[in-house]
Order: C-alpha cells, then structure tokens, then sequence
C-alpha cells in the first residue's frame, strides 16, 4: 500500500527540481500525478520516467499566468482520472532584484507566477475537492517568505503573501474539509540554482561549502520537501491545516 494510494495530485512546475522530485514520490507511494507545465518537452520526459518506474503520470500544458489554463488543467485532471484530491502549487521563479532594479513589468512577471498564479489554481481545483468531500492543498514557500534577502525583493513579498493566502485559504474552506498548508524547502541546489549562482559568480565549490556550513551540514535536496508534501497530502495529516512546515535544516529560527 502507497502512503497515497486512489489520490489525484497536481503538481505545478512538477517536470523540473522540486517539482519533479515531488511529482516521483507522489507517484511511487501510489498517486495519480498531473504534471502542469509550459515545456512540453520536459512535461513528457517526466510523465515517461514516473510511466516506466511504475507509476501513474499525465502531463498538461499549462501556463500558471493564463486562468484559462488553470481551469483547463483542472477539467483535464478530472476528465482523465474521475476526481481531484490533492495540488501542490509548485510552479515559481525567483530572479534577483533589490528594491531599486526592480521594475514594474519585473514585480508584475514575478506576482503573476509566485502568487497570481496560486489564486487560480486554487480558484478552480477547490469546486472539485468540495464534489469530493475533501482535499489538500501544498503551497511552496521558501526562506525568504519571513523577511527575505535584499537582492529577492518582490519574491520574498510575493511568498510572504503566499502565506497569508494559506492561512486565509485554510480557514475558509476547513468546513468542507479541505486542507491548505506550506512547505518551506530551504535551499536546494537544483538546475535553476545552479545557473543563478553561477551569474553571481558561485562554483560547485564554492556551493558544496556553503553547505557544508549549514546547520545541519548539508544543502536540501527535491525529496526532502517532497517527503513533506507526500506526508500532507496524506490522510496521515487529515488534521493538520493552516501550517508551515520548514525543512530547511536550520533549526531554531
Ligand atoms: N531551489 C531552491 O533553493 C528553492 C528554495 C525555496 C523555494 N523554492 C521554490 O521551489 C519551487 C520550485 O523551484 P525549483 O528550484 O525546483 O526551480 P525550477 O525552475 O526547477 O522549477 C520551477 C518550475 O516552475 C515552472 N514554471 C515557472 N513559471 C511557470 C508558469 N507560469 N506556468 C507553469 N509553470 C511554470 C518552471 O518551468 C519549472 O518547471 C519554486 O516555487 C521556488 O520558489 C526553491
């Protein structure tokens, strides 16, 4: 038995890094996954890898930014396997900017996809949770969604509203059982990392130290976050509702 066997997740962003590594383990405890995306390319690559180890994958292509995709994702999800129980808004971009660089089409192009986007997936996917009589909703945060780093200026606002729009989410819709939490993932070396760091002028090196001196000695990897939405997304946590979960290996903050 999968920890999340009968369920019906989409995963935004769920072909490339987290989203991937999230997209696999929902699929290998049992899931039917959804992968939404723009590459298509990517979106099939990934829904052949979870096919060939076993596992249940579709891929649609969806632009977060465009409600009408966002509907058609959900209809899609729906038409393909018969419900919707789970999604995990994963989808994200995170290009530097400190207060000044940032402008106007920056900050619009970064609240279209870290927050816009979430209000339409969620918009459309909780009509199908209700018809089901339940649901669990993961919302991906990140470190700088509590105060934020100078040069991650509208992306550190955006996730911090992200936040709020879990809160606010979980309140309203406990009566129909539907669940809305957050998963902080810390910092994960994933390929978007890795080319960030590199214009910043950051080696493999230089990326493995800083590791190296995090608290719990090491960078996070996809499967750790993944292991915490799988867990949320489970009838494990049918009672937890509204929460952050770090897993940023930092301790104490
Ligand atoms: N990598 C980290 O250190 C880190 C840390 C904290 C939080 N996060 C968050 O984790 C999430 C995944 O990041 P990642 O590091 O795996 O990067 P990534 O670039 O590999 O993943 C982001 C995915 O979102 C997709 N995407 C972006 N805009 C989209 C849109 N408009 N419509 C549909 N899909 C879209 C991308 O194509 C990509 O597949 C993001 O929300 C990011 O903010 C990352």
């Amino acid at each position: 038995m999968g920890r999340v066997d009968g369920k019906v997740i989409i995963v935004t962003g769920g072909a490339t890094g987290i989203g991937l590594g999230i997209s696999t383990v929902l699929a290998k405890e049992g899931a039917s996954v959804v992968i939404a995306g723009r590459s298509a390319a990517r979106g099939a690559a990934a829904e052949q890898a979870i096919r060939e180890a076993g596992g249940e994958a579709l891929y649609v292509r969806t632009d977060i930014t465009c409600e009408d995709d966002c509907r058609a994702l959900v209809t899609r999800a729906v038409e393909r396997y018969g419900k919707l129980t789970g999604m995990v808004n994963n989808a994200g971009i995170f290009p530097r900017a400190t207060l000044e660089d940032t402008t106007s089409e920056l900050w619009d192009e970064i609240f279209a996809t870290n927050l816009k986007g979430v209000f339409f997936c969620c918009k459309h996917a909780v009509p199908e949770m209700r018809k089901h009589g339940a649901g669990s909703i993961v919302n991906i945060g990140s470190a700088n969604s509590y105060i934020g780093l100078p040069h991650l200026f509208a992306y550190s606002v955006a996730k911090g509203g992200l936040i709020t729009l879990t809160r606010n989410l979980a309140n309203a819709l406990a009566p129909d059982r539907v669940r809305v939490n957050f998963v902080n993932p810390g910092w994960v070396i994933t390929e978007m990392e890795i080319e960030i760091q590199a214009k910043e002028g950051h080696d493999a090196a230089w990326i493995e130290e800083a590791g190296r001196r995090m608290p719990l000695g090491r960078h996070q990897v996809p499967d750790d976050a993944a292991y915490a939405c799988l867990y949320l997304l489970s009838d494990e946590a049918n009672q937890v509702s509204g929460d952050i979960l770090n897993v940023d290996g930092r301790g104490l903050r």
